[in-house]
């Protein structure tokens, strides 16, 4: 929509989002990570800071640059992801979730490079599990609403639902990831979007294939529209 006919729908709202990978050290030269761009929530967080909210982008390492009107925060592990998150989501009216947070980290970071010792041919390495950022935004009271994504493979409605209910969500946005050309660095997504039905509507809406920017803009509509309809 041209920008003298965008709704302010989220004016005065304060919006927290987390986007892009995390970075888990294992040594001083090196880390485990994935392929998020981090380019979907930032979009998000600029949809949302177009509509009037006043909007914290709390960032793995990325190469974007941060969208006009929006307070950045780097942060690269998950650990200091998920402090700046609760701290954040305590004067939030929404949270969303957009991060590829790495589940596991190492047990132990090694103070100096990791060597190669003669002789062996494999290196164990013991993983962690993460604390569940949004998971845990959920569960705190008061809670701000709660937006979280499901990345799957497959049966993506039914394992997202179950994401949805585990994580005690008020909204997911649920991403078919093997699906070509979609997702994961690309700048085109779709998505299917679930929310906890408590009223007659569906709790359902699916959003085809389309760029990174009018998706954010659908889903940060889907969302104000949950927001307001869970304050009535
Ligand atoms: N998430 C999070 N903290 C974690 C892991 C995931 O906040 N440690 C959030 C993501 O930002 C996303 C949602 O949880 O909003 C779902 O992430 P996903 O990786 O799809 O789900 P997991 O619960 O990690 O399950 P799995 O990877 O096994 O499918
Ligand atoms: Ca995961």
């Amino acid at each position: 929509a041209p920008d003298d006919t965008v709704s302010l729908d989220a004016l005065g709202l304060a919006i927290t989002l987390t986007a892009g990978p995390t970075r888990e050290p294992l040594d001083p030269v090196r880390y485990l990570t994935n392929h998020s761009s981090g380019k979907m929530g930032y979009a998000l967080a600029a949809a949302a800071a177009r509509r009037g909210a006043r909007v914290r982008l709390i960032s793995g390492p990325v190469n974007l640059p941060t969208p006009a009107g929006v307070e950045r925060i780097d942060v690269e592990s998950t650990n200091e992801m998920y402090e700046a998150a609760r701290q954040s989501a305590i004067d939030s009216d929404i949270f969303i979730g957009c991060a590829a947070v790495a589940d596991y980290r190492a047990e132990r970071f090694s103070e100096h490079k990791i060597k190669k010792t003669s002789g062996d041919e494999a290196l164990e390495l013991r993983l962690v599990k993460n604390p569940d950022i949004v998971a845990a935004i959920a569960v705190a009271e008061p809670r701000p609403f709660v937006v979280g994504f499901a990345a799957e493979t497959r049966d993506v409605e039914s394992y997202a639902r179950d994401k949805l209910v585990r994580k005690n969500l008020d909204m997911i946005v649920a991403n078919d990831v093997s699906q070509a050309g979609l997702g994961f660095g690309a700048d085109e997504n779709a998505a299917l979007l679930l929310w906890r039905d408590t009223t007659s509507e569906s709790g359902r809406l699916e959003l085809p294939p389309q760029s990174k920017a009018t998706l954010a803009d659908a889903i940060i509509t889907t969302v104000m529209e949950r927001f307001h309809a869970k304050q009535r």
